[in-house]
């Protein structure tokens, strides 16, 4: 083992001084760590609950959807090992959000638009129940394009094949339009506005700004650039996985990406590449401008409203219309060193689906785990009631710690001072 170690210490010796070559859409390429395929037996940190495969680095959720009643999963996923690099979307489905069936990687570099890089990207429905895909391409010159990807088979519920575009990229960076060639990516599903065009966003930057540029199509092949961003914002640096959708203004219900009836909101929410943290506001989409205006008040940087204030980043939403609710996905980076990272195998988790919706004050979103989740829970261990105190301490037996999850009903709870309960489980 000792010998394991020390030569595990030279390797990562050399490596760090030499290996690490560039940093790509700010992920480091450890060109040396590309078919390490060492999985330690021993594994007491891969989660029960959360969606993670077998092994290998993941990070974005990508093209997330349900079709034919199946929900599908795609991630950016490294075939080769536990460190970011040769990224393909990797795919997943599933008939409950919670048990998931592997199917080879759906896209992988195969055409000039995308030879270098299968990046993040989304799925749009077309009418007739179509699916398509948008994805960001790395080309021969190591330019961010937009490429499309169709199912070669619409009869397989499982979309196990899809068929990229002949007329890929479909959106690329040139002389005219001022898009820089390696901060261009993450288009997001698309919407059809009132004058049945279609729309897309992709995260860019202009400096330090940050930009959601648009574009427009009739047919879905052909795209034009409009002259103005739907949205950006000075200082923010680079916006990646942009997710623009409406909310409804009452009740829990989800809203079809292409929806803008009356009662509506929109949420544009953003990934800080500079920060690693993401960011939403509330607003108004004038269809008319093809603008997106935070409410008054919104906080447009860093220190804005976020989904979740642990590590949470690239997240994704999609409406489910079986269950007429919109579902959030998100990558959690669980921020391991490199070197344990290759020591156990796997980095990255999906944090679980949450369903989302506007609060009633119509000034921030509210969301919750799918009900599905609750599939998980097994030996329910009911505790007898007891009237808790600021440091009352309740043993609960009959439960491992390690794949726990409290859920107290309570009908009296007097809290501590702080507003804590803590649930204690003995690790057996
Ligand atoms: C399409 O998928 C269906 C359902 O899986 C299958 O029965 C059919 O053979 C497939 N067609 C082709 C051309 O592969
Ligand atoms: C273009 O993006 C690259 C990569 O982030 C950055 O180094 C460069 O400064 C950007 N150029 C402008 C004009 O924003
Ligand atoms: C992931 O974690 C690593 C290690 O803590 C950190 O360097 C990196 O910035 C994180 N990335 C994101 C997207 O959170």
């Amino acid at each position: 083992m000792a010998n394991f170690y020390l030569s595990l210490f030279l390797f990562f010796a050399l490596f760090l001084g030499h290996g690490v070559v560039e940093l790509q859409a700010s992920h480091h390429v450890y060109r040396n760590l590309q078919t390490s395929q060492s999985t330690s037996p021993n594994q007491p940190y891969r989660t029960g609950y959360h969606f993670q495969p077998p092994k290998n680095w993941i990070n974005d959720p990508n093209g997330v959807m349900i079709y034919k009643g199946i929900y599908h999963l795609f991630y950016q996923y490294n075939p080769k090992g536990a460190v970011w690099g040769n990224i393909v979307w990797a795919h997943s489905t599933s008939k409950d959000l919670i048990n998931w069936i592997p199917h080879d990687p759906a896209i992988y570099p195969s055409q000039q638009s995308d030879i270098n890089g299968c990046w993040s990207g989304s799925a749009t429905i077309l009418p007739g129940e179509k699916p398509a895909i948008f994805y960001t391409g790395i080309d021969p010159h190591n330019r961010q394009v937009q490429n499309l990807a169709v199912p070669k088979n619409l009869s397989d519920p499982y979309l196990r094949e899809w068929v990229k575009s002949p007329k890929n990229p479909l959106m690329a960076p040139d002389a005219m339009n001022q898009i820089n060639t390696s901060s261009f990516r993450d288009p997001t599903t698309a919407w059809l506005g009132p004058d049945k065009r279609w729309r897309v966003i992709i995260g860019s930057k202009i400096n330090r700004k940050g930009l959601a540029i648009l574009y427009r199509s009739k047919d879905f092949v052909h795209w034009i650039k409009a002259k103005h961003p739907l949205h950006s914002v000075k200082g923010t640096g680079m916006w990646e996985c942009p997710d623009f959708f409406p909310v409804s203004t009452y009740g829990l219900n989800g809203l079809d990406t292409s929806d803008m009836g009356p009662n509506t909101k929109h949420v544009l929410k953003v990934s800080l590449d500079d920060t690693k943290h993401e960011y939403y506001t509330v607003g108004t989409y004038s269809t008319a401008k093809d603008r997106y205006v935070p409410d008054e008040g919104s906080v447009e940087s860093d220190s804005g409203l976020r989904f979740d204030y642990g590590k949470y980043y690239a997240s994704k939403t999609f409406f489910d219309g079986a269950k007429n609710r919109r579902v959030l996905w998100g990558w959690v980076n669980e921020s391991s060193s490199v070197n344990d990272d290759v020591k156990k195998g796997w980095a990255g988790i999906q944090a679980i689906p949450r369903k989302l919706w506007l609060d009633k004050s119509g000034k921030h979103l509210v969301q919750w785990p799918v009900v599905e989740i609750e599939k998980l829970r097994v030996n329910q261990v009911q505790v007898p009631s007891k009237l808790l105190k600021g440091g009352s301490v309740i043993e609960v037996t009959g439960v491992t710690a390690a794949q726990v999850s409290s859920c107290l009903y309570a009908s009296k709870l007097v809290m501590n001072k702080r507003r804590h309960i803590w649930v204690f489980a003995k690790y057996q």
